[in-house]
C-alpha cells in the first residue's frame, strides 16, 4: 500500500500548469465517438484509470480505438451505432460509476446480453437508479441483490419504447444513461431533473446533430434518425482536478498560480462561485467556447477566506469538489455549512464520513450531519495519518491539507489519485511543492469508512 507524506509548504506556490484533461468529457467523447460512423480524433483525452475503463469496455462492443497518451490523443474508429455488437465477456468498469451507468444506457439498444461489473467500491454503489428507469424502455435489465448493485445484466433490443422519467435525485450519470438509451427508441423521450446536473452529454449530442429540446429541468430527446457522422473533439481541462491546485494556492500564503485551459461549463463551476463568495481571488482569462462547452485559464492567488453556506441547489454543480471545499473551510473565518449533499455518501466512498474522519484527525472543528458538514475556522491543522478509503478525491484533498498543516500529513493508499488525476503530485511539484515523500507500507488501507 503506497503512503504519501506531504510536508507543509515552506514557500508560496507559483507558476503555470496545463490542468489534467476533463474526465467526464473524455468518457462521453469516447462513447459518442463509438456511436458515430467513421473516425473521431479526440484530443485532450484524459488518460486517467476511469477513462481507460471506458475505452476497454467500448472495445468489447467491437469499436477500434488507438491511444496516444504522450500527446493526449485517442482515435476511435466505428461503423456507427448499428454496428455495435454483443460483448463476448463481462465488461469491467473498474472504479468508474460513469462507465458503468452510461454504458447501461448504450447496452439497452445493442441486441444481445451485456453484463457489467466493477471493483469492490463500484460494486457497493447504487445501480437501481439506472435499472428502474431503463426498464421503462421494455428491456430486461437487473442487478445483484434485488437490482441494487453490480453486476448488472442488460438484454438489449432495438428499437426501444420511448419513455418519460423524472429523476428523483440530480445525477448526470443517470440522466446521461437515459439520454443514451433514448437514442435507440422509436419516438422522442423526455427526461426531467430536480436541479441542473452537468449537461456535457446534451452539449455533445447536439454537436453531433442529435435533436434535443432543452428547457430548465426538462429535456426532450429524439432518437437516431440516420447514421451519426464522426466529428472530432478537443477537450478542456477538468475543473474538478484544477480545484485541488486552486485550493492549495488559495491557502498557502503569497501563492499565485495559473491553471491553463480549464472547462468552465456553468453546470460544473459551483466551486468557483463558492470560492468567490468566500472571498477567494480567482480570475478567469481567455474565456472561449467549443461544442457548447466554455473553457478558460484560471489565475488563483492566496486569499483570506470567510465561511459561507452551501445549499442543495448548488450541490450538483460542485458535487466532486465538496471534499476540497471542506478543507478550504477549515481556513476560512467563521462557519461554513454544507447541506443537501447526501449524494456524497454513495460516491467512491462515503465522502461525508471520510472528510469528517480525516479533518477530525487533523484537529479541525467539524460536525457531521446526515446531509452535509459544518466546519468552523480558521484552525491551524496538525499533522497526522489519514485514510483515503481508496477514494481519489479524498486522497488529494488531504494532500492539499498537508501543505498548510503544522506537521506532515500522511495519506494511506494514495495510488488511487490515478483514478482521475495521475499527474497530481507532479503538478504540485511543478508549482513548487517539492517535499512529498512516498513509501510502501505493509498495512492494508481501510476500504470502507461506514
Ligand atoms: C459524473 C457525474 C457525477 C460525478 C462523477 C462524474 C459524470 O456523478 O460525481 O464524478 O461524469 O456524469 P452523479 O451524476 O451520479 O452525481
Amino acid at each position: 500500500m503506497k503512503v504519501a507524506r506531504v510536508h507543509p509548504a515552506n514557500h508560496p506556490l507559483t507558476g503555470s500548469v496545463l490542468c489534467a484533461r476533463d474526465k467526464s468529457l473524455s468518457h462521453r467523447a469516447a462513447i459518442l465517438a463509438a456511436l458515430a460512423q467513421g473516425t473521431t480524433k479526440v484530443s485532450g483525452f484524459s488518460f486517467c484509470e476511469d477513462c481507460l475503463s471506458t475505452l476497454s469496455c467500448l472495445r468489447q462492443f467491437g469499436v477500434r480505438i488507438e491511444t496516444y497518451p504522450d500527446v493526449g490523443k485517442v482515435v476511435v474508429e466505428s461503423g456507427g451505432w448499428k454496428e455495435l455488437t454483443e460483448p463476448e465477456d463481462v465488461l469491467y468498469a473498474g472504479n468508474s460509476g460513469t462507465t458503468a451507468r452510461l454504458l447501461c444506457g448504450v447496452a439497452s439498444w445493442i441486441e444481445g446480453l451485456t453484463i457489467i461489473t466493477g471493483d469492490a467500491s463500484l460494486r457497493r454503489r447504487p445501480m437501481r437508479r439506472v435499472i428502474e428507469p431503463l426498464s421503462l424502455t421494455g428491456i430486461q435489465i437487473g442487478g445483484r441483490d434485488n437490482d441494487r448493485f453490480l453486476p448488472v445484466f442488460i438484454r438489449g433490443k432495438y428499437p426501444l419504447a420511448p419513455f418519460e422519467y423524472h429523476l428523483p435525485v440530480a445525477s448526470a450519470q443517470v440522466k446521461s444513461a437515459l439520454l443514451l438509451a433514448a437514442l435507440g427508441a422509436n419516438a422522442p423521450s423526455c427526461v426531467r431533473e430536480p436541479f441542473a446536473s452537468r449537461d456535457h452529454t446534451e452539449n455533445m449530442l447536439s454537436y453531433l446533430g442529435i435533436r434535443l429540446e432543452r428547457e430548465p429541468g426538462r429535456i426532450v430527446i429524439h432518437p437516431f434518425a440516420k447514421p451519426l457522422k464522426a466529428k472530432d473533439f478537443s477537450l478542456p481541462g477538468d475543473i474538478s482536478s484544477a480545484a485541488f491546485l486552486a485550493a492549495a494556492a488559495l491557502m498557502v500564503p503569497d501563492s499565485r498560480i495559473y491553471i491553463q485551459d480549464v472547462g468552465l461549463n456553468p453546470t460544473r463551476s459551483g466551486f468557483l462561485e463558492c470560492v468567490s463568495r468566500m472571498g477567494g481571488q480567482i480570475k478567469i482569462h481567455n474565456l472561449r467556447e467549443e461544442f457548447g462547452e466554455r473553457r478558460g485559464d484560471l489565475e488563483v492567488a492566496f486569499s483570506s477566506l470567510h465561511g459561507i453556506s452551501i445549499g442543495k441547489e448548488i450541490i450538483p454543480s460542485l458535487i466532486d469538489e465538496v471534499p476540497i471545499l471542506s478543507v478550504l473551510a477549515t481556513q476560512a473565518q467563521g462557519v461554513t455549512s454544507i447541506s443537501g449533499a447526501e449524494e456524497l455518501r454513495v460516491k467512491e466512498c462515503d465522502r461525508l464520513r471520510a472528510i469528517y474522519l480525516g479533518l477530525k484527525t487533523l484537529g479541525a472543528k467539524v460536525e457531521e450531519r446526515n446531509d452535509g458538514l459544518v466546519i468552523e475556522g480558521p484552525v491551524k491543522l496538525r499533522g497526522g495519518r489519514v485514510e483515503s478509503f481508496g477514494d481519489h478525491r479524498i486522497a488529494m484533498s488531504f494532500a492539499v491539507a498537508g501543505l498548510i498543516a503544522r506537521e506532515a500529513v500522511e495519506i494511506v493508499d494514495v495510488d488511487c489519485v490515478k483514478i482521475s488525476y495521475p499527474e497530481f503530485f507532479d503538478h504540485l511539484q511543478l508549482l513548487g511543492c517539492k517535499r512529498t515523500e512516498f513509501y510502501e507500507s505493509e498495512e492494508e488501507g481501510e476500504k470502507n469508512c461506514l
